[in-house]
């Protein structure tokens, strides 16, 4: 599934990267660049740079960097395709159809018309909850404390009493029963044929990452039974793999995402400021959750009710929140039943505050386990010693295990060394209910470091994008091939092709690389800063780089030579040669710099 270079880079022309990213942030012109507050990290002054000439943007502070389609990607959390689709609608670019078998094109095709269907649904629940007669929802909501902003801000709706409206409004539409059926907003019954799921209820529409409507929960205005009523699940809403609320939080830019149980919840704090809040959508937390809320973030706070149910739950949360890899911590409310009376009660601050002190999950499960021991009891607690131990087991990393020996020691007050000599007599005995922990996928653990080599040939890479003119002087001296590392041989090979065609346009080099990872190296490498030196300063920094570049290529080959390769020695012999004349009397450039 892929869509042919040339609509790539049509698209990528047709969303000027200034106007693109001036819809997210403010830009103001600077010279020949526009500046503006890093949306990638938190600044005060504006070091995020957009080049309209360059179509390119790079932030001084934090090294963010690339191109349309990047900056979407970084910014809204998409996949290629995703941005490719979002720019593509901008621009009014139409893409056409990928290959489909019939029934994934009927699927697809029935899902667009049920996310019409459900965004219509929402639509209607709007308008009716600016209408007088939804006088009672409205001052429900305003009476729990949300402002007109919240309310508008979520999409807030209200369902009538009268239980066909939304029918009649969809029919009017031109939808099939059948496809109204299966859109989960409707009861069947032979009596009273097809009426509507939700009415005389407040409405909350449940939208996926993408801002798309999936599903409805509606919620009695008072104390009425059922509290909650919620879309069954279809092929659109499916529950375990949706978080309310993650399409907003998603781009809150916090250090972590908090989860908890309820919608409310997730309102209320999102009203208080802390919008990375989302929930799961009435059922427990899944695995596809987990890795779900992997995509956005490292670590998890858990905020889940102050009762036995919530324990409950927060204890079935952590191992699947660890086991994706996610460092988490939960969160303690007493005496608050839920974050939405907490903040009605304490306010911001303390909120923030019972944030910060947010318990390590493992101290918490540990914690919780102590209730079924008998801690008076000299037998109870030894065996509570033991299941500690066992958990413990569960690190794999040595200092991290004596890390959490060091405070289970602390926090309970008995010796260091004493529950570390249980803990290897376990692991000796290898039993133990050991964690399945997987290792840390941190970014910067899984790229290798690069070589001073390396720098060089990034760095060369950036003079020519930023000096496009050096180039054809600069062939004669340095070609693809004395770019030894794979990666930037096969960009120099394409800036040269692309210099050979007239034109160089590091943006349209990005498209090639659909590979999310090697797409954010080629954007890190043009953005290597090139040392700002004053105009005679740059000439001899440019030689200097070429020389650099030239001697790695030379001592890389002569590394490879095949001992028998006679003419090859000739040439290294006469490039070595080159060199030391270069460095002496400089490399013979004609470009200027002024
Ligand atoms: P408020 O009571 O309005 O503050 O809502 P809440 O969001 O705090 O709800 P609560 O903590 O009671 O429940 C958490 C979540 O469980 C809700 O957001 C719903 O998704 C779900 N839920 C609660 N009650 C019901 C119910 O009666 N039926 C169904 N299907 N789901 C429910
Ligand atoms: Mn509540």
């Amino acid at each position: 599934m892929r869509y042919s270079d040339e609509l790539v880079e049509e698209i990528r022309l047709k969303n000027d990267i200034v106007d693109v990213i001036g819809g997210y942030v403010k830009l103001q012109r600077k010279g020949s660049s526009y500046f503006g507050l890093c949306p990638f990290h938190n600044e005060k002054s504006p070091s995020f740079s957009v080049s309209p000439g360059k179509q390119m943007y790079y932030c001084f502070g934090c090294g963010a960097g690339g191109n349309v389609f990047t900056f979407i990607m970084e910014y809204e959390n998409y996949t290629f395709m995703e941005a490719l689709k979002l720019l593509a609608e901008r621009a009014g670019v139409e893409l056409p159809e990928l290959e489909y078998s019939k029934e994934a094109k009927e699927q697809a095709d029935k899902k667009a018309v049920l996310l019409q269907m459900n965004k219509e649904a929402a639509k209607y629940y709007y308008v009716q909850l600016r209408t007088p007669a939804a006088k009672p929802a409205m001052d429900y909501l305003k009476g729990r404390g949300l402002t007109d902003e919240t309310i508008q801000k979520f999409g807030l709706g209200f369902s009538d009493k009268f239980g066909n409206g939304l029918y009649r409004y969809l029919k009017e539409k031109n939808y099939s029963d059948e496809l109204l059926h299966e859109s989960g907003l409707f009861n069947v019954d032979e009596k009273h044929g097809m009426y509507d799921k939700f009415w005389n209820r407040v409405i909350y529409p449940i939208m996926d990452v993408n801002n798309k409507v999936i599903g409805f929960g509606g919620r009695v205005m008072g104390d009425g039974k059922p509290k909650y009523l919620n879309s069954p699940e279809t092929k659109i809403f499916d529950k375990s793999r949706n978080l309310y609320g993650l399409n907003a939080a998603r781009i809150s830019r916090k250090r972590n995402l908090i989860i908890c149980e309820g919608y409310m919840d997730v309102i209320s704090m999102h009203q208080a400021g802390f919008n990375n809040a989302v929930a799961s959508l009435g059922t427990a937390l899944t695995s596809l959750q987990a890795s779900l809320l992997k995509r956005y973030t490292e670590e998890v706070l858990i905020i889940y009710d102050s009762d036995g149910a919530g324990v409950k739950a927060a204890l079935r949360a952590i191992p699947m929140l660890k086991g994706v890899g996610l460092s988490t911590k939960v969160v303690n409310l007493r005496p608050y039943k839920d974050p939405d009376e907490f903040i009605q009660h304490e306010g911001h601050d303390a909120f923030q505050q019972r944030l910060l002190e947010a318990e390590n999950s493992f101290l918490y499960e540990i914690r919780m386990s102590e209730q079924n021991y008998d801690m008076k009891d000299p037998q109870g607690k030894t065996d509570f010693f033991h299941e500690v131990a066992a958990r413990l087991l569960g690190f794999e990393d040595e200092i991290e295990r004596n890390n959490y020996i060091d405070s289970v020691a602390r926090v309970y007050g008995i010796e260091s060394d004493t529950l570390r000599k249980l803990v290897n007599r376990l692991a000796l005995k290898s039993v133990g209910i050991a964690e399945v922990r997987k290792p840390k996928s941190g970014i910067n653990s899984t790229r290798e470091k690069e070589s001073a080599s390396e720098k060089v040939q990034k760095l060369m890479l950036t003079w020519i994008v930023t000096y496009p003119f050096v180039m054809p002087d600069l062939e004669q001296f340095i070609t693809p091939e004395d770019f030894t590392n794979t990666l930037y041989q096969r960009i120099a090979r394409m800036i040269y092709d692309q210099a050979h065609q007239g034109q160089i346009s590091p943006a349209t080099l990005l498209n090639q690389f659909v590979d999310s990872e090697e797409q954010s190296r080629v954007a890190a490498l043009f953005n290597a800063v090139i040392p700002l030196e004053a105009d005679e300063g740059r000439e001899k920094a440019f030689n200097d780089v070429i020389c650099s570049m030239k001697e790695n290529s030379i001592s890389s080959q002569t590394a490879q030579l095949s001992p028998t390769d006679m003419v090859g020695l000739q040439k290294l012999m006469n490039d070595k040669k080159m060199l030391d004349t270069w460095k002496i009397s400089g490399v013979p450039l004609h470009v200027s710099f002024e």
